[in-house]
């Protein structure tokens, strides 16, 4: 790890703000519905405490765009986070301004503030200058463990740095050891495995990656768009018509790695858990079906592929595995991933769909590494400079 972390400095006694990433699903009667973000902040949390700190935890949650909005508020969060440390989380009606200073500044060692929703303030997302002041005058010393949010250049992320000696947690450090691993010195073989529905989401990710790995699995819609690329008949599967020249151009440029695509798929004729469904006989889609996943053949030889590898990368599903019928492919992908990390391949999981496919697939915990990031990882793996990352001081 090139950038300090919370293991570097003394932060005995210290008052610290922590930006955490608690942008956590909340169903309609303001429960969350998965509470992982908020359980992969507790190490660092823990550290802080038994380091005697007094804890001031930021944070954004949803796209409240500026406005108090009580759907958007993070208190349910604060409930949550006392549940699973067993200790009282003091919840503050605004994230600055005096009665919130007032609160941070009467923690006690070992005690928590979480703070409202950063985004009920513009100011958070332009990364004003003096709103980032006004938080680090909460604390003396400033923890980034956002690794969900370090691809935004926001005040929490980026600005606050600049007025408060800053490092590190936990999590963060976990991320880029895995991230950041497999893209700067990965086991080999490396096999990325990139999913999804459209081409142009992945285009910086496959360029990225075509330098740096041994093979690459497609599969999702982006294959179709692809295969009619290479003049292959898709029949009315999904493609993205204006992008089939650049498919055409990524092809081009893979000829250096294994570039594997679909060669078989399952067929369906709408997508609906009421659809016909198929096997095609074959590459080709005939007219009227759409592919909505891969085949048993390419299942077969993309399980052989990731068998043999040392280091794995899944971004993006196979198919819609959102309906059952059309989840096979995926789920196999996420088995074969699963039993290739128990024979000592290190796998690493992102983006929010590839997170609920290994869950739902049962095989989560099998994972070398479940991202927390979905933009921020994505971006990691397209080899850009992530703004919280690249504001923290080197070791
Ligand atoms: C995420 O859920 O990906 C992060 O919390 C970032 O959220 P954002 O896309 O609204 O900035």
């Amino acid at each position: 790890m090139a950038k300090l972390t919370i293991k570097d400095v003394n932060l005995k006694g210290k008052k610290v703000l922590v930006r955490v990433d608690y942008n956590v699903p909340l169903d309609k009667s303001q429960n969350i519905t998965d509470d992982t973000r908020i359980k992969e902040s507790i190490p660092t949390l823990k550290y802080l405490i038994d380091n005697n700190c007094k804890l001031i935890l930021c944070s954004h949650l949803g796209r409240p765009k500026g406005k108090v909005a009580p759907e958007f508020s993070l208190k349910p969060v604060a409930k949550r986070l006392s549940e699973l440390l067993k200790q009282d989380v003091k919840f503050a009606p605004d994230c600055i301004g005096p009665e919130v200073k007032k609160l941070a500044d009467g923690l006690k060692p070992k005690e928590i503030l979480l703070l409202e929703n950063l985004r009920f303030h513009s100011e958070e997302e332009k990364n004003d200058e003096n709103f980032a002041k006004q938080l680090s005058e909460l604390a003396e010393f400033f923890v980034q463990d956002a690794f969900g949010t370090v691809h935004r250049a926001h005040a929490s992320t980026a600005g606050v740095n600049k007025f408060l000696p800053s490092a590190a947690g936990f999590l963060l450090e976990k991320e880029i050891k895995y991230l950041g691993g497999a893209m700067q010195n990965p086991a080999r073989p490396f096999v990325a495995i990139l999913g999804g529905a459209k081409v142009s989401d992945k285009i910086g990710v496959i360029e990225n990656l075509l330098n740096k790995v041994d093979v690459i699995l497609i599969g999702g819609a982006m294959a179709y768009t692809f295969l009619k690329a290479m003049g292959i008949q898709v029949g009315q599967s999904r493609v993205e018509e204006d992008k089939l020249d650049l498919a055409k151009a990524l092809l081009r440029k893979s000829s250096k790695i294994r570039f594997l695509m679909p060669i078989d798929h399952i067929i369906a004729d709408k997508i609906d858990q009421n659809a016909n469904v198929e096997e095609s006989q074959g590459l080709e889609i005939k007219d009227g079906w759409m592919g909505v996943d891969i085949g048993s053949m390419t299942q077969a030889i993309y399980s052989s592929v990731i068998a043999k590898a040392k280091t794995i990368v899944l971004n993006g599903p196979m198919g819609v595995f959102e309906i059952d019928k059309f989840a096979t492919g995926t789920y196999t992908i996420c088995k074969a991933i699963a039993d290739s990390t128990s024979k000592g391949a290190i796998s690493i999981i992102g983006g929010g769909d590839s997170v609920s496919a290994v869950k739902n697939a049962g095989v989560a915990d099998k994972m070398s590494h479940i991202s927390t990031g979905g933009g921020a990882s994505l971006e990691f793996l397209e080899g850009k400079e992530l703004p919280g990352i690249a504001a923290l001081k080197d070791k």
